[in-house]
């Protein structure tokens, strides 16, 4: 099928290779020049896991391309996926702004006596979108819906770092089309995908992403409340989850107990789905209580580290902080919980050096203090620190042995903030360890 797909972030550029590899012929669309040259010359401007090999293939095979020229990406296309960011206002709605913009762009590229095309939304967005918004904006181009265009909505689900396996091999495709033919032609998109299809409206396909990302944000909230009632207990949360998750009702997933969730996805979808719940007059405790915990969480590692340091204040310690990226093998920095836990060091006068391997960019952007030194590696952050943090489990960080943190450290305390080491491996060394969830026995 002849595909484009509207912007070329995390969702757009993984959705526009995986279709190429699939046999789909794809334009992909982007506002930004630097983007569309990098993607021309199969360099991707964003980092996950096997997508530069996939590029390469796919553009070298012809079969993917960039370009700004809606235009040409329109007509020559049946199907349209935009893929475009929605950020939160700041009431918690997805800012539907470019989703806005890219259906004017797509309208204004519309020409009477086109072919059918379906332009099918796959960024999040608030429920209604779709129907609501997309398709009036569409049928500005006097085009006729259902005649000339459909319109749908198919959420996507891959997550940053195993990007290219959610994506070519999802647990559903949900498929939210305004009508048979359009539904039909998004399916056919999918095929030789090997998951069930589930049909439905566009506006439950919008609701369905909002609220499978609340439920996982919500476990992972549940589970860090049980963390910190076992570290007071002196019990271990890693048991207790292991425990729970056997559950088959339940499953170990989504069960890591930790500084709480971050990311492009989990904290805005699950504000959306609230914002929504209050303007509906049906307010959701459950949304409202995972949202409050997990804005207490990442705290928890600075109250262990001043706790193991005995010390009120963390006035002029110099501070090592492992990880920016909101989780491990990605360079996304977005609503990361490394951004909370080092302004909270700045302000209570910590000295902070901090390192990742491939967020350092991103994280450049968040956050710039006299107090704050970004380095490379990872010995000259924790060189003479009175205390570590690890943020994000990075494997290079879960390999730092118990005596590289005892030979660098001036006062080797490691707070483990996503119980990335094992603990039996500190008990023996004198570095001070402490982990969210696990309490003294
Ligand atoms: N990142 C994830 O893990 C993930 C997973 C599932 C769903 N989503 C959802 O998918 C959507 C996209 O997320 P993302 O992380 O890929 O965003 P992103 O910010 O990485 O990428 C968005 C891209 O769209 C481009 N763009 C903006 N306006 C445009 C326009 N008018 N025309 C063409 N291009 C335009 C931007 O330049 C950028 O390249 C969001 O709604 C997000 O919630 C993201």
């Amino acid at each position: 099928m002849k595909i484009a797909i509207i912007g070329t972030g995390y969702v757009g550029l993984v959705t526009g290779t995986c279709f190429a590899k699939k046999g789909h012929d794809v334009i992909c669309v982007d506002v930004i020049q630097e983007k569309v040259d990098m993607i021309n010359q199969a360099i991707p401007p964003i980092y996950e896991e096997g997508l530069e090999e996939l590029l390469k293939q796919t553009v070298k095979e012809g079969r993917l391309k960039a370009t700004l020229d809606f235009k040409e990406a329109i007509q020559k296309s049946e199907i349209i996926f935009i893929c475009v960011g929605t950020p939160s206002f700041s009431n918690g709605l997805l800012d539907d702004k470019y989703v806005r913009s890219a259906a004017t762009s797509i309208a204004q590229a519309f020409q009477e006596g086109q072919e059918y095309k379906v332009v099918v939304v796959k960024s999040t967005c608030n429920p209604g979108t779709t129907t609501d918004i997309v398709k009036p904006i569409l049928e500005k181009s006097k085009l006729t819906s259902g005649k000339d265009f459909g319109v749908g909505m198919n959420p996507e689900f891959l997550r940053e770092g195993v990007a290219l396996k959610d994506f070519l091999a999802p647990d559903r495709i949900v498929i939210g089309g305004n009508d048979e033919r359009s539904q039909q032609l998004i399916a056919k998109t999918y095929e030789g995908f090997e998951a069930p299809i589930l049909q439905v409206d566009p506006t439950t396909a919008e609701i369905i992403k909002l609220a499978s990302n609340s439920f996982l944000a919500m476990k992972i909230s549940f589970i860090n409340e049980i963390a910190n009632i076992a570290e007071k207990i002196g019990s271990d949360v890693s048991s207790i989850a292991q425990g729970v998750g056997m559950d088959e009702r339940i499953s170990n997933k989504f069960l890591r107990a930790g500084l709480g969730y971050g990311g492009s996805c989990f904290p805005k979808d699950v504000s959306a789905l609230y914002q929504k719940s209050k303007e509906l007059n049906v307010p959701s405790k459950l949304l409202e209580a995972t949202i409050e915990a997990n804005k207490i969480q990442p705290l928890r590692a600075i109250k262990l580290l001043k706790e193991t340091l005995e010390e009120e204040s963390l006035k002029d310690k110099r501070i090592a902080i492992l990880g920016f990226a909101f989780k491990p093998d990605t360079d996304d920095v977005r609503d990361a919980v490394s951004v909370p836990i080092i302004e909270k060091l700045l302000a209570e006068g910590a000295i902070v050096y901090a390192t990742d391997p491939v967020a350092m960019k991103n994280f450049k952007k968040e956050i710039e203090n006299e107090n704050l030194h970004l380095l490379s590696s990872i010995e000259d952050v924790l060189i003479s620190a009175e205390g570590c943090i690890l943020v994000t489990e990075w494997k290079e960080y879960k390999d730092i042995s118990p005596a590289k943190f005892l030979e660098l450290m001036k006062n080797p305390i490691l707070i483990d903030g996503r119980r990335a080491y094992e603990h039996d491996r500190f008990i023996e060394s004198d570095v001070k360890y402490k982990a969210i969830g696990l309490g003294n026995k």
